[in-house]
């Protein structure tokens, strides 16, 4: 059985819903586990968990997330990114299979932006960016709700998330992650 990790940072609970739904999706066929990104790990600036890091050494995939921030990944997303120099130096993350999910307030908010970035990362690692091809079942008659892809994201998964805590990413947005994670797991079977 494959080993997937899921790494994500999330501040106020959004992208974790998320992240909880794309490791259900990854723990059909794959040993998948959900690792937090959290403040306490980035001392001075820097990310510092070699533990952390260690686990994903073993990994056959990691799917990334993090809610999108003034455009991009969240800073502690980005510190998490830049603690992975060592590895990208030893070549230590060359091959594994990566993904990507988002969350945000704006309908566009510039998530593209936050999934194009995440897969430069994981090409600078030589990783395998495995994007998201669920179906938009808008065009299926299927309502905002609970249409899978509902924002026709391609690069990964996108959510979209109304301001205040009475709102979480919609059950079609949350399918979505589901089936990011399956399809995750299901290369990683194959590799
Ligand atoms: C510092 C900060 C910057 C943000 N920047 C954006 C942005 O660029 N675009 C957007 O649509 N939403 C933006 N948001 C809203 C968050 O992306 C959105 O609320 C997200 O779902 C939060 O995820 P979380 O609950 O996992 O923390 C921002 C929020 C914060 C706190």
């Amino acid at each position: 059985m494959s080993i997937i990790k899921v790494v994500y940072f999330s501040g106020s609970g959004n992208t974790k819903a998320l992240a909880e739904a794309v490791n259900a999706g990854a723990s059909r066929s794959a040993e998948s586990e959900l690792m937090e990104i959290t403040g306490e790990m980035i001392i001075e600036g820097r990310f510092k968990n070699e533990e952390f890091l260690a686990k994903l050494d073993q990994a056959d995939a990691i799917i990334f997330g993090s809610p999108t921030y003034m455009g991009m990944v969240s800073g502690q997303m980005k510190c998490f990114f830049d603690g992975t120099s060592q590895r990208w130096f030893q070549g230590t993350w060359n091959s594994k299979l990566a993904a990507g999910f988002t969350t945000s307030l704006g309908l566009s908010g510039d998530k593209q932006s936050t999934l194009s970035y995440m897969a430069t990362f994981a090409f600078q690692h030589g990783m395998i960016w495995i994007g998201c091809d669920a179906p938009n079942e808008l065009f299926q008659g299927k309502s905002m709700e609970e249409a899978t892809n509902r924002l026709n994201s391609n690069t990964g998964v996108m959510s979209q998330v109304n301001f205040g805590d009475e709102f979480m990413p919609t059950p079609g947005d949350l399918k979505t992650g589901e089936l990011l994670g399956e399809r995750v797991a299901k290369f990683a079977n194959k590799k």
